[in-house]
Formats: C-alpha cells, structure tokens, sequence
C-alpha cells in the first residue's frame, strides 16, 4: 500500500469504527465535501440518494441528514423501507416506478444527488437537478453509461462531480477523515453495520448479497 495512503486514526474514531466506515462510508463523505464546496445548501430543497440500501447509499443518507439535508432515498428492496426511514429518508422512491421521461429537461425536482447506480438513473438525475445542484456521480452498480444532453449544465448550471475514493490527494484524504470523526460521523453506524464475520466464513457471506437480501454492510474480523 502507498505511504500516502496510511492514516492516522482520528480519534475519537476507533479500529472497529473505521473498518465499518470504511471505504464505503470515506467515498459517502468525500462526495458530500465536494458537494458543500460546490456550495450545496441544505435550505436548496431535496437530495436524492440512489442504490440507498447498499453501503455507499446508507452511510450517505445517515451522513446527509446529520447535516440537515432532507433525503429522499431509492431502492429496489421494499423490505428496506423501515431501514432506510431509520435512517432519515423522509420518502423512499422505489426504483422500478420511477418515470424517467425523455425530454432533455424536466421538472425539477432534486436539489442534488448522490447516485450509486449510474446509466438511465444518472441521465434522469442530470435532467432533474435543480439550478447549480450538485449531482455526485460514484457507482455504476446499474450502468456504466451516461446518456444526456448539455442543456442540463448550460441552461441550469448543474455540476456533475466525480468521485474517485482512491486516487485522493492525501491532505484531502486527512481533511474527510476529520470530519467523518466530526461533523460527518455516522450517527447510526449500528444500524448499517449489523455483521461481523470471519475469514472462514467470508464464502458463504456473500450467499446473502447474491440474493440481494443484505442491507448496508458487514464488517470482517482479520486476527
Ligand atoms: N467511486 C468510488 O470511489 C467508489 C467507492 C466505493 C464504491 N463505489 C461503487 O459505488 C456503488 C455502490 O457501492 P456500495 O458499496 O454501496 O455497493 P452495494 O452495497 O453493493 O450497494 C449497491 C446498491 O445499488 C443498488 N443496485 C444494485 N443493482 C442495481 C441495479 N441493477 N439497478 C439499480 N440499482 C441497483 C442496490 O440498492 P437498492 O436495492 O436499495 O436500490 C444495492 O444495494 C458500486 O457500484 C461500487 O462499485 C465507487
């Protein structure tokens, strides 16, 4: 591993704390410093969180609403409705209903968004933003294609950030660290992260994301 990328752990944050965190939780935290410095506001209106149950989605929401952002979450789990509410999504959109229109621009209706799943999702997302809304871009567990017009980012002034958890310049690496041992920390990690496993039972862990049953995510025991 790159001596660039060896942190030390901000305290009050522990070993077992970081690991739940994560890289999920890191990319989470990196996108929402991004859209703050691109000047997206709480008072701005709703923020849209896409692939909601999954590691990314989860720690975003908690995260989101901890800085006083209304979310509004997207799955594909019914079952996941509770959780995600849990964790402060005023409304779960599911997935499968959604109308994605075809016009180059349509009504408005986020003030940003964090997607996780990109393609169709991420070209209605473009579409939707509000007037300088901050849209970060992270997975393409949906699509890796993005098919959209540039009237969203000429007539409104929308801002497509990319979010890349590993090639992070290490004084920004520090910085979303400190806030994710501040102002970011996960307020319900307890909630998101609800297994522990061990090496030997890694194989038949993954059973549950196969049959897309787990929520949020699950800590490894190393030693
Ligand atoms: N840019 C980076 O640096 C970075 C870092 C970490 C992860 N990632 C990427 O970010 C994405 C999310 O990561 P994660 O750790 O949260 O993954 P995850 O735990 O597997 O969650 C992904 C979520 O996406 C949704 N989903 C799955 N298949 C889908 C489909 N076909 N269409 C629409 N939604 C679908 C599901 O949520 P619902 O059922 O609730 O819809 C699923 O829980 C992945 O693509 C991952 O590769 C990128």
């Amino acid at each position: 591993m790159p001596a660039e990328w060896v942190i030390p752990i901000p305290p009050p944050l522990d070993e077992f704390e970081c690991m739940a965190i994560g890289t999920a939780g890191f990319t989470a935290a990196l996108a929402i410093h991004r859209m703050e410095e691109n000047g997206q506001d709480p008072a701005a209106g709703e923020i849209l969180v896409t692939g909601a149950s999954g590691g990314v989605g989860s720690l975003a929401i908690d995260m989101l609403t901890g800085r006083g952002h209304r979310v509004v979450a997207v799955s594909g789990k019914p079952q996941a409705v509770p959780y995600l509410q849990d964790l402060g999504a005023v409304r779960v959109l599911d997935r499968r209903e959604i109308d994605y229109g075809s016009k180059p621009l349509e009504t408005i209706r986020w003030a940003g968004a964090i997607d996780n799943v990109g393609g169709e999702m991420l070209a209605w997302l473009t579409r939707t933003t509000d007037f300088r809304g901050n849209i970060a871009s992270i997975g393409m567990a949906a699509s890796t294609k993005l098919e959209t017009t540039v009237l969203p980012f000429i007539l409104r002034g929308i801002n497509l950030l990319g979010i890349n958890s590993v090639h992070t310049p290490r004084a920004l690496r520090l910085r979303v660290w400190e806030r994710l041992a501040s102002d970011l920390r996960p307020r319900d990690l307890a909630k998101i992260v609800t297994r522990t496993v061990g090496l030997a039972d890694l194989a038949t862990a993954f059973d549950a994301y196969l049959d897309a049953t787990v929520l949020g995510r699950t800590v490894v025991r190393i030693a």
